[in-house]
């Protein structure tokens, strides 16, 4: 067991419940890429998500924030295996899941689903509403006949949808009604943890307040556990009661939300924070989202320190030598980092 699994389990969140829902170690997902001639070609990796570890607790909302391309949505994707993690363990409610044929893992995808970003693409086009919602229900051979209709109905007004519209097609509404049948679609097995990935993105901005009210409702009403992807801090900082902060593939920092907005550990943090990026993800500009996705795809860099290093004005020679692990400087708040924003004031006040 990695020593951030052990600190977290034992000192920072056995306080706060019995057990964690779910716990991710040491997480790798690569994708492979080629590069070289025809006949001298090398794969390389792509190290989307890079020994991510995190816990989850039951009924709590773990944000999950970092620019375009460090890893948010594969991590999530990892986690229910819809990309096939390259190595480590998922474990939830005591099960290690990334290990397991897909036959066991049936019941356990059942009761971890997935809400999208962009609710149009995610639900089938020319399918109706109630079928769209009835889908996930008649393959898992829940409700059937008049108790399947009525599930449907119960679903549609249970996320604000009107009953009568059951027969209209996805396009038929607007932007935050068809990420309210996504909703209606991820709750209907009665799952215990949803992966929302940047869920009100895709939304104006009018709209985003209230599918992030029904998300808070509906976790209060039925017990969710959620983990929450977002690339912009406003939304995590919404609905999070800790949040992991992702850059290239990494987990650089993680804590409490209140304790990562007063007690900023690390310099990528504090400049997520400043910089708080817009939340319509058409008016993200080609910057430093897109530098960084663009150094990803490179795939396996030589970086051998910190990964932060080329940005970081903090940047030292040891932090070009060796990469930082991911420590513990105070309960439950863990960062990546040799020098630590709070420590670095500390010394300069000395
Ligand atoms: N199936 C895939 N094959 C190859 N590369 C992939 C695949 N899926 C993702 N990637 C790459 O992995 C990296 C991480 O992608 P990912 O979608 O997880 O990022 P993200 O943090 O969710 O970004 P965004 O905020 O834009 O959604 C990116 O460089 C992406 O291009
Ligand atoms: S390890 Fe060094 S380069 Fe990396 S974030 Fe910390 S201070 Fe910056
Ligand atoms: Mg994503």
């Amino acid at each position: 067991m990695s020593k951030i699994v052990e600190e977290t389990a034992k000192e920072a969140f056995g306080k706060v419940t019995d057990e964690p829902i779910l716990e991710v170690k040491n997480l790798k997902t690569y994708f492979p890429i080629s590069s070289g001639k025809w006949f001298n070609k090398e794969t390389k990796y792509l190290k989307a998500v890079d020994e991510v570890s995190f816990y989850v607790n039951q009924g709590e909302t773990l944000g999950i924030v970092g620019e375009s391309g460090c890893g948010k949505s594969t991590t999530g994707n990892s986690i229910i295996r819809l990309v096939e993690p390259t190595a480590g363990e998922v474990w939830f409610k005591g099960e290690n899941i990334a290990t397991m044929k897909s036959r066991e893992f049936k019941p356990f995808k059942k009761n971890i689903q997935m809400i999208f970003q962009d609710p149009f693409s995610s639900l089938n086009p020319r399918m109706h509403v109630f079928d769209i919602i009835a889908e996930p229900l008649r393959t898992n051979k829940m409700y059937q006949g008049k108790d399947l209709e009525q599930r449907v109905y119960e679903l549609m007004d249970t996320v604000g949808l009107d009953p009568d519209l059951a027969n209209r097609f996805p396009h038929q509404f607007s932007g935050g009604q068809r990420q309210r049948i996504g909703i209606a679609r991820a709750i209907a097995v009665k799952p215990e943890l949803i992966i929302c990935d940047e869920p009100v993105s895709a939304l104006d901005v009018s709209i985003q307040a209230q599918i992030l009210n029904l998300l808070n409702r509906l976790q209060r009403d039925l017990g969710l556990t959620y983990i929450f992807i977002a690339h912009g801090i406003p939304a995590v900082k919404y609905v999070s009661d800790r949040i992991a902060v992702m850059y290239m593939g990494e987990i650089v920092e993680m804590a409490d939300k209140d304790a990562l907005f007063k007690a900023t550990l690390h310099p990528y943090t504090r400049k997520l924070i400043s910089a708080v990026p817009s939340t319509d993800p058409k008016k993200r500009t080609i910057g430093e989202e897109q530098a960084i996705a663009d150094e990803l795809n490179q795939g396996e860099s030589d970086v051998v320190g910190c990964k932060f290093a080329d940005r970081c004005p903090l940047a030292r020679a040891h932090c070009r030598e060796v990469r930082p692990d991911l420590r513990q400087l105070r309960s439950g708040h863990f960062v990546k980092c040799h020098y630590p924003l709070e420590q670095e004031a500390l010394e300069e006040n000395v």
